[in-house]
């Protein structure tokens, strides 16, 4: 991973800042790191420990002499960009739904399905945040005793929706304390002290785009389309941090006991489960860590065979610009870098 120049599409926005966070704490060199965004942002300067790095803007040749590419600059900036990028010689880890449901793109969280990693075309896409944190705790349970349903309802901080979204909220929130009126622009309402049932666009089947991509995510990596997912996606006044209550049904009998026993031994999973002292995952707390929480492990009173469980991740970081480069590290220690093509 050292030795691979690494580009960023969307270095100014919440994730890009996360994905340069994280290739400083991982030690790749500056020189190896080209930083991409809009032509807004060209010629701004991004600090990298004691370097300073310019921001360029993002062109087809910015991807020359790239090994990967890094995206999360939104979906149509992604569609454009990454064949191109490919066509550089790059391959692309993307952030955006753009390429998911692509049947020769693999979707991945490496915990899960690195082995998806193996063949592709140079497009991998990095999957949506609520999903990659509900697998980390569900795909534990379901190698040993198969899922055949899940009932999820998130609550979803607004960093999910970007850096306007978290302004937005600060914003709105001093509004409403000092008696003013609000104007929201982002969300179709106001989310200061509220909460909307709404995330991405209604479809006609009357879910969301979101709710669907928590469905469809699930079963192309857990290679899986019996599972019954269904999901409710809510967007909550909370600044980071992403929190989902979680029904799922087993097959066979799952104990409580059993879950928290076997979550406890997954990496990248801490189980946070001491209703006694007041001991369960919160998104304040989850905040900066690489760690899916998972707390409230009871069984549930509806129907046998079944548990509940609140999951809490850093959306930005394990939801977001982590599992990306989890994802490059992969390839990186597999020699999987280079596409091979696809089956
Ligand atoms: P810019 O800051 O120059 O607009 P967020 O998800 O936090 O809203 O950030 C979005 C990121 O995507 C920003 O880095 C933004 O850069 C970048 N971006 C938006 N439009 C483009 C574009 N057309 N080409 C490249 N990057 C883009």
């Amino acid at each position: 991973m050292q030795d691979l120049k690494i580009a960023v599409v969307g270095a100014t926005g919440m994730v890009g800042q996360e994905f340069i966070k994280i290739l400083k704490q991982r030690n790749i060199p500056a020189k190896n790191l080209r930083l991409l965004a809009s032509a807004r942002s060209a010629g701004s300067i991004v600090y990298y420990g004691s370097n300073e790095i310019t921001v360029e803007e993002t062109t087809p040749s910015a991807f020359n002499g790239i090994n990967i590419a890094l995206f999360s600059a939104g979906g149509d900036v992604s569609r454009y960009y990454a064949p191109l990028a490919v066509k550089a010689g790059a391959t692309v880890i993307d952030n955006s739904s753009a390429w998911r449901m692509d049947p020769e793109v693999p979707l991945v969280i490496p915990e899960v399905n690195a082995a998806d990693l193996e063949q592709h075309n140079g497009i991998i896409a990095n999957p949506n945040c609520s999903t990659i944190q509900m697998l980390m705790a569900l795909a534990p349970l379901h190698r040993i005793n198969p899922v055949k349903r899940i009932i999820v309802s998130t609550y979803q901080s607004v960093s999910g929706a970007g850096g306007k979204a978290v302004f937005e909220l600060q914003t709105q929130s001093r509004q409403v304390l000092d008696g003013q009126s609000v104007n929201p622009h982002v969300f179709p309402h106001q989310i200061a002290f509220n909460v909307l049932p709404h995330i991405d666009v209604f479809l006609d089947n009357g879910f969301t785009k979101e709710e669907m991509k928590m469905v469809n995510e699930t079963h192309k990596m857990l290679h899986d389309y019996s599972i019954i997912v269904t999901a409710t996606c809510a967007r909550v006044p909370v600044l980071n941090g992403h929190s989902e209550s979680i029904t799922v049904e087993f097959y066979e009998s799952m104990p409580a006991d059993e879950a928290r026993g076997i979550l406890t031994m997954v990496k990248g999973v801490k189980v946070l489960d001491d209703p006694t002292i007041n001991v369960y995952p919160q998104p304040w707390s989850a905040t900066g860590s690489d760690d899916t929480f998972v707390g409230r492990i009871r069984q549930d009173l509806s129907q046998p065979n079944c548990i509940n469980m609140w999951v809490v991740a850093d959306n930005i970081r394990k939801g977001a610009a982590l599992n990306a480069i989890q994802i490059a590290e992969t390839l990186a220690a597999n020699d999987w870098v280079k596409a091979k093509g696809v089956r």
